[in-house]
């Protein structure tokens, strides 16, 4: 395919938990330059999860500058800016000034629980339920903001007096780059709120009212594809670049797998795992604890998702890592894993911070099963491992069970579908082809692609598959009766970790 314009590149800024990045695309989607800086999160109580809201701008500010002067790429020559974002995670910041009120409260963070047990406790779940497609629970944005306004000193009569903005990580970079133009999200994003109808497309007035947020607080919007504003903050680079996707990380990386069928499921293998299957034009109600959310909307057209968050999956290798010492690097292991000669019978149930779907149990504690006097250091990780296979799997049967439909393929990606022996064990225990995206980082393309999209740097969808290069297939090679031996011993361990309450 020829390039329309070769001296372009679309921008992505990728906001996640762990780090801040940025990436540049080119019109074949190919990543030519990326720029990453860590990000500190703070943990005051235990089960608490915060950042600090002005060095995530800070970082978005340095990992832009850093790209462009590595690259040389002059700022005329980017096309358009789109931002992907850690979900949930909730900011609220004085209007006047740009300063937060209190730091971000992380998605994981449970400072929330008491808001949220008591909304639960009033017989509210089926409301939210049935109009945000979620269930409540301190995941979501609402009763992170109901605890700011709570605890800052001031702050809701501020809120009332419309002082105060909330917004998730993409409104609060939206609103900085603007320098303030605007205040606004996007359908993915909203949709995690617990504030959001996704029927009627609108903060709900009910629901804002139960948990006296004022509206005048709430970001306005939008589609995931167009143009919300200029940057203003790079006069320096002499150039104003349009602002022209958003998208919450986890659809993002949907949009960058080219999922835009119905039946289109893709898990992201990073901190936490989170598979989303695209379930078209109309929301679907999960009977089975999944959540239902927005894919994204373009066009003045919204596609819904089921989606499954597994709170607790790269996050593991790295806790094999730093917490017990057992690998230097992620990369040792798959090595690891592949010199273990036990028979899978060692279990780890890494419920860190609870379990998230099927189970939702925010109590549940990690637990490991079926130690023996010849368990090693080889079987404890490989079990750690598989256990982020298996989890993949309960959440996969539970879309088959709600959905109805087969999953003849996983799209993968993210930082842990690196991992060969992951991947291959994922095939085998679910019995799918897996497909591993040739681009890692579909996130930061998913978000590339929404921005290229509003400005024309691509047309559409269709142009969008055509640049996305062959993955690697892992093919299920396991046979049957291990298969259902090896998944019921899971399954016996999850409910046994269950049934321990600290
Ligand atoms: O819902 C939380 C999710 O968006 C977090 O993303 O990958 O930055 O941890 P990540």
């Amino acid at each position: 395919m020829p390039l329309k314009s070769p001296s372009k590149y679309v921008l992505a800024i990728d906001q996640g938990t762990l780090t801040t990045r940025a990436m540049l695309f080119n019109q074949r989607g190919f990543k030519v330059a990326e720029i990453e800086r860590p990000l500190r999160s703070f943990t005051p109580k235990l089960g608490w999860m915060e950042h600090n809201a002005n060095e995530i701008w800070n970082a978005v500010q340095q990992v832009i500058a850093t790209i462009l002067i590595n690259t040389s790429i002059q700022p005329q020559n980017i096309a358009a800016i789109g931002i992907t974002n850690q979900r949930e995670t909730t900011v609220v910041w004085d209007k006047k000034t740009g300063e937060p009120i209190y730091h971000a409260i992380g998605w994981q963070s449970q400072q929330s629980a008491s808001i949220a047990r008591q909304l639960i406790k009033d017989d509210h779940n089926d409301l939210f339920r049935e109009k945000t497609g979620l269930n409540i629970n301190t995941y979501f944005s609402a009763t992170k903001i109901r605890w700011i306004l709570d605890n800052v000193e001031g702050a809701q009569e501020r809120a009332e007096a419309g002082e105060l903005l909330f917004g998730t990580i993409d409104s609060w970079i939206a609103w900085k780059l603007s320098e303030g133009d605007i205040h606004v999200t996007d359908y993915s994003n909203a949709s995690r709120t617990l504030l959001f109808n996704i029927h009627t497309l609108k903060w709900d007035t009910e629901l804002l009212n139960l948990l006296n947020i004022p509206i005048e607080m709430m970001p306005e919007v939008k589609s995931s594809s167009e143009v919300y504003a200029t940057t203003k903050t790079f006069q320096f680079y002499g150039a104003e670049v349009p602002i022209a996707g958003i998208a919450g990380d986890q659809q993002a990386a949907l949009f960058g797998q080219a999922g835009f069928e119905k039946g289109t499921v893709k898990n992201t293998y990073g901190p936490g795992s989170f598979i989303v299957m695209n379930t078209g034009d109309e929301p679907q109600l999960s009977k089975n604890n999944l959540i239902t959310t927005i894919a994204y909307g373009i066009n003045g057209r919204v596609t819904y998702a089921l989606e499954g968050s597994i709170f607790v999956a790269g996050q593991a290798i790295d806790w094999l890592q730093d917490n017990m010492g057992m690998i230097s690097n992620p990369f040792e292991s798959r090595e690891a894993a592949l010199a273990s000669t036990n028979e899978d019978e060692v279990y780890v149930v890494p419920a860190f911070s609870g379990l998230g779907a099927p189970y939702w149990d925010l109590d549940a504690r990690g637990a490991v099963f079926g130690l023996t006097r010849g368990t090693n250091r080889n079987d404890f990780i490989k079990a750690t491992l598989q256990s982020i296979a298996y989890q993949t799997r309960d959440v996969i049967e539970t879309m088959k069970q709600d959905t109805g439909l087969s999953i003849p393929t996983l799209k993968a990606d993210g930082g842990a579908s690196r991992n060969t022996y992951l991947m291959q064990f994922q095939a085998d225990i679910l019995n799918t082809e897996v497909d591993r995206a040739a681009e890692e980082e579909t996130t930061a393309l998913g978000a590339a692609f929404l921005a290229g999209l509003a400005v024309g740097y691509w047309h559409n969808t269709d142009e969008l598959r055509d640049v996305l290069a062959d993955g690697k297939l892992f093919t299920p090679a396991m046979d049957d009766a291990k298969r259902s031996y090896l998944y019921h011993g899971w399954q016996n361990a999850v409910s046994a970790t269950q049934m321990f309450k600290p």
